[in-house]
């Protein structure tokens, strides 16, 4: 019988070095990777997976320089704005996991926004990961049960983490070609299926996507059983 792939999530790489290998600025390749987000997701929701997680900002992308944060703060503004359409058409829920406390007003506004327009769809619940780090958030659930339970079990620990909502992860696809998770979703991908590819996330087509969805289908998944 084939696998029921409940939760797919993707650790988009390689927008930089695509602008870099047109010779553009790589602000180029992020809008690229805007582009690519939305495709992405539209195929998701029509394949009837009920759960994607995206990872747009993590909590170490503050480091990168000034001028690249500030494009990508205001890349995904636009993107929220702009893509309500597409939300709507698909039945999509538009979701976040990460730590908001830091995003400006404007921000935090558009994301509630579309998370307001977006609550009583029933398809595709898509999450945004925004300054998202998985010791942040496993540091941070943590923090909120520990002075009310005698004895942490796992489940209070996943009941307490920013994706309570969401099931564990099914897939992980990191696009790119580095072999590392980097701080994302840890706990939630204690047996996740992990495919690496070469292909930079602006180059990533719905045919690579749908391939690795068969693959995982097929995978003999034992979940530590013989
Ligand atoms: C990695 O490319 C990508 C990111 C830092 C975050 C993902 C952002 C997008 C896909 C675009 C915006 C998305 C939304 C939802 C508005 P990189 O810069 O690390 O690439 P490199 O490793 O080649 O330098």
């Amino acid at each position: 019988m084939k696998n029921k792939l409940n939760h797919i999530a993707i650790i988009m790489d390689g927008n930089g070095r695509w602008a870099k290998n047109k010779n553009l600025i790589r602000s180029k390749g992020h809008l690229a990777g805007m582009e690519k987000v939305r495709e992405i997701t539209t195929l998701i929701a029509k394949k009837n997976i009920p759960y994607l997680t995206l990872y747009a900002f993590s909590t170490e992308n503050w480091k990168r320089p000034k001028q690249e944060v500030s494009f990508l703060m205001s890349l995904l503004r636009k993107y929220l704005k702009n893509e309500k359409k597409t939300y709507i058409d698909n039945n999509i829920k538009f979701n976040t996991i990460g730590d908001l406390s830091p995003f400006d007003k404007k921000t935090i506004n558009a994301i509630n926004e579309l998370k307001n327009t977006t609550k009583e769809n029933t398809g595709l619940t898509q999450s945004l990961a925004l300054n998202y780090g998985s010791r942040d958030e496993i540091t941070r659930a943590v923090n909120k049960i520990k002075d009310n339970i005698k004895e942490i079990k796992e489940e209070d620990i996943t009941n307490a983490l920013d994706s309570k909502t969401l099931p564990d992860v099914d897939v992980i696809i990191r696009s790119g070609g580095e072999k590392r998770l980097s701080n994302f979703l840890l706990w939630q991908s204690y047996y996740s299926e992990i495919f690496f590819i070469n292909t930079l996330w602006p180059d990533i087509s719905s045919l690579e996507i749908e391939n690795i969805i068969e693959d995982f289908e097929k995978i003999n998944r034992r979940f530590g059983e013989i």
